[in-house]
């Protein structure tokens, strides 16, 4: 990698004449990531939760850069004219010289600008842009790479860009560059090269190699220090990717990552030790109503059932009353994402049920886009069939209410037994017919292409659960992310995730892992693990995260047999709690919002921003610091019950579901009493500045 080797880390080549006092005013940040209005995973998350505060943190300095796809922009952004003329002269140029850039407003909360720069149309300069990567930095990008050629086109145009902003401003200002991830990492590398006056910023949100390596079944965590990395790359036809991901680590001014598991990953893969660890947050809304997220629970868990009243119809003979939702989402990694400890997990859960006579029913969701040919029929029919039920009993109702009202007028109470006729029989006789069904009901929602191969259905056809009236874990494989406009479940992810009882997110391989963050601020509870950047930071900050519905699976230190032993015996607790419990411990779930609020992560962020700005701009070469960082606060244990019965203390109440539905509960009361305990969040001494990470060991 010669062009990394090269380039010194600290080395500020193009800045030195501007050693001045840093001034917020005089600098502009832009943030460049493929994610930006464009969604494809967690880093979409990362940057259009943090929009709002960065744009109050920058006012009109900050710009984020991304590819323009079509689709997105006629629904996301609102195209406008440059909002300064040196933009407006940039993109001129830009696009009087063979590129598609454009200016607009990014629709979601702060309004940031976005400048997207259209890939696609600049595509003749490819090979041209090709052969300069490789005379100046050795790397060679084969063809058939569609990511990788988007990644080149991408970098170049980002570093076209941000030389000709430094070009066109008559006082050039501060510019900090933040690229994210290895796709956009090509624009900072030729910053560099090309000597921009710009401070650069990198943060990867997981390494390539980690997850390729994770996903081949390698033991990982004992291994990271041992890796040949370029043969590792070379054998997994990823070398290029690599090299485009390493020089970008190593030209950067800034190196930080999300997690400090992902930073020991980092220093053994990309090898540079991230000077920063930045750990997500979300943009937490804050209902007026106290209680109020637990009535969008009640009310979206109602839609989920009506999807599965219509998916099992013919095969409804458990009580939804009694069943518990749990899902899974996210990109489909199969072993990466845990989906594999969760389908086992399940079949062991199955049995327990179902010796144990419970009455309990499970329905797991599994969220996680596969290639498919659209809905199947049999789901779309469960649908179709749910709702002709539907119209029947409202057709019935209407000229049931009709009578009874002919009759009252006429001043008599009506004869129940003629209420209904032969017409009404016939109706509903016909509905029911319709409801029969030769099959059961399926495991997965859409045709998939590649069914005979697929991962999930394969572990489905191998422990075989599949939904037999025995069962009392029911599985649906839902190959594509949620939306509102579905036929099948109309819900986005959101209200889907609010209706849930239980997120299960038994990553192995996890650098942060959003879903089951957003599942805390929703204050739906959720399982994670020790090996996600997620589990270990709710970990180190809460005393007894399992009393606040923070379960946190060891997959560091237990073999694969046992860490699902451990994840069967959570969710076996889990459907053990009454309805009560369940709420109280949505309630101190919900609590723990501020700990992932950017209000508070952001301030690592923006430090992490300005000090790096100072450094490079005041020529400061000394290392890193980080005035304010996540550590050094811990929530304590809720002083009130305990949700779970395996932590139930003598002093919990063991309430049965007769109870619950008689006696009021005062959730207010309840959530004083763990308010009382629970201090806030980054006003406390830092704990144990000395405390290390160990290598995390996989037996
Ligand atoms: N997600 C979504 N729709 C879905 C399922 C998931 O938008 O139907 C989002 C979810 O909100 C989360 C992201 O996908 O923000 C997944 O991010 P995470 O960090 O958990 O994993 P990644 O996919 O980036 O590895
Ligand atoms: C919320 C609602 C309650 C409802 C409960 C159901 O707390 O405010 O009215 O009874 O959800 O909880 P469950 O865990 O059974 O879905
Ligand atoms: C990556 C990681 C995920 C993380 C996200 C945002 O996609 O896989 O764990 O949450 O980036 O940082």
């Amino acid at each position: 990698m010669p062009l990394a080797r090269s380039l010194s880390v600290t080395s500020l080549s193009g800045l030195e004449e501007w050693d001045e006092e840093f001034d917020r005013e005089d600098a502009v940040l832009f943030e460049i990531a493929w994610e930006v209005a464009n969604k494809v995973g967690g880093i979409y998350t990362v940057i259009q939760t943090k929009a709002r505060l960065t744009c109050e943190e920058w006012g009109e300095n900050y710009f984020l850069v991304g590819p323009y796809m079509e689709s997105s922009v006629r629904t996301q952004v609102e195209l406008i004219e440059p909002c300064n003329a040196a933009l407006r002269r940039t993109i001129d140029k830009m696009n009087s010289s063979g590129c598609k850039v454009y200016f607009g407003r990014w629709l979601i909360e702060g309004s940031p600008y976005v400048i997207l720069l259209d890939v696609g149309f600049t595509a003749w300069s490819l090979d041209r842009w090709k052969s300069e990567l490789w005379e100046n930095c050795s790397i060679g990008v084969p063809w058939f790479d569609r990511e990788a050629n988007d990644a080149i086109l991408f970098g170049f145009l980002t570093a076209w860009l941000l030389g000709e902003v430094c070009t066109q401003c008559d006082e050039p200002p501060h510019i900090a560059a933040h690229f994210h991830e290895w796709l956009a990492g090509l624009g900072l590398v030729l910053c560099r090269q090309r000597q921009l006056p710009v401070a650069t910023i990198f943060t990867t949100h997981a390494t390539l190699l980690g997850r390729y390596l994770c996903a081949g079944n390698v033991d990982f965590y004992n291994n990271l220090a041992e890796f040949n990395v370029d043969k590792e790359a070379g054998d997994r036809q990823i070398y290029h990717r690599y090299c485009l991901e390493r020089a970008a680590v190593r030209c950067a001014h800034v190196f930080t990552t999300v997690s400090q598991i992902t930073a020991i990953e980092a220093e053994h893969l990309l090898k540079r030790k991230p000077d920063i660890v930045t750990p997500n947050g979300l943009n937490v809304k804050k209902f007026s109503a106290m209680h109020e997220f637990q009535n969008l629970h009640a009310q979206s868990k109602a839609r989920i059932q009506e999807f599965v009243r219509g998916h099992f119809y013919g095969h409804l003979d458990f009580n939804l009353d009694k069943t518990v939702f749990l899902f899974i989402a996210g990109r489909y990694e199969f072993s990466n994402k845990g989906a594999d400890i969760f389908l086992e997990a399940l079949a062991r859960l199955n049995y327990l049920l179902r010796v144990n006579h419970s009455d309990v029913t499970i329905i797991a969701f599994f969220i996680m886009p596969a290639r498919t040919n659209n809905f199947n029929v049999e789901t779309l029919k469960g649908q179709a069939v749910r709702k002709q039920l539907w119209d029947t009993a409202q057709t019935v109702k209407e000229r049931f209410g009709k009578k009874l009202y002919e009759s009252l007028l006429v001043g008599q109470l009506p004869d129940v037994s003629k209420m209904l006729d032969k017409e009404d029989f016939t109706m509903m006789k016909r509905a029911i017919f319709a409801t029969q069904r030769q099959c059961l009901p399926p495991v997965c929602s859409h045709n998939m292409l590649e069914d005979s191969s697929d991962p999930i259905l394969n572990c489905i056809r191998r422990i075989g659960l599949f939904n037999t009236a025995q069962d009392r874990v029911k599985v649906i494989f839902h190959p594509e992310f949620l939306s509102s406009t579905s036929p099948l479940l109309p819900m986005d992810y959101e209200e889907f995730v609010r209706g849930c009882h239980l997120g299960v997110f038994p990553s192995y391989y996890e650098p942060w892992g959003y879903t089951p963050a957003e599942c805390t601020v929703m204050g739906i509870p959720s399982i994670s693990t020790n090996l996600s950047g997620f589990g270990c930071f709710m970990e180190e900050h809460i005393a007894d995260p399992s009393a606040y519905g923070i379960y946190i699976l060891d997959r560091r230190y237990r073999g694969v047999d046992e860490s699902c032993n451990q994840l069967t015996s959570f969710l076996f607790q889990f459907c053990q709690q009454s309805r009560r419990q369940r709420i109280i411990q949505r309630n101190r779930t919900e609590r723990l919002s501020d700990l992932l609020d950017w209000r508070y992560l952001g301030r690592v962020r923006y430090y992490t921003h300005t000090k790096h700005t100072v450094n490079c701009f005041s020529d400061h070469q000394g290392p890193m610091l980080c005035p304010l960082s996540a550590t050094g606060f811990r929530y304590p244990r809720p002083a009130s019950v305990p949700p779970s019965p395996a932590h139930s203390l003598h002093s919990s109440p063991h309430h049965s579901e007769a109870e619950d539905e008689e006696e009021p509960y005062d959730e207010d009361l309840e959530a004083e009493k763990d308010r009382v305990n629970i201090r806030q969040p980054f006003n406390m001494p830092n704990r144990n500045k000395n405390q290390t990470v160990s290598l995390p060991e996989k037996n």
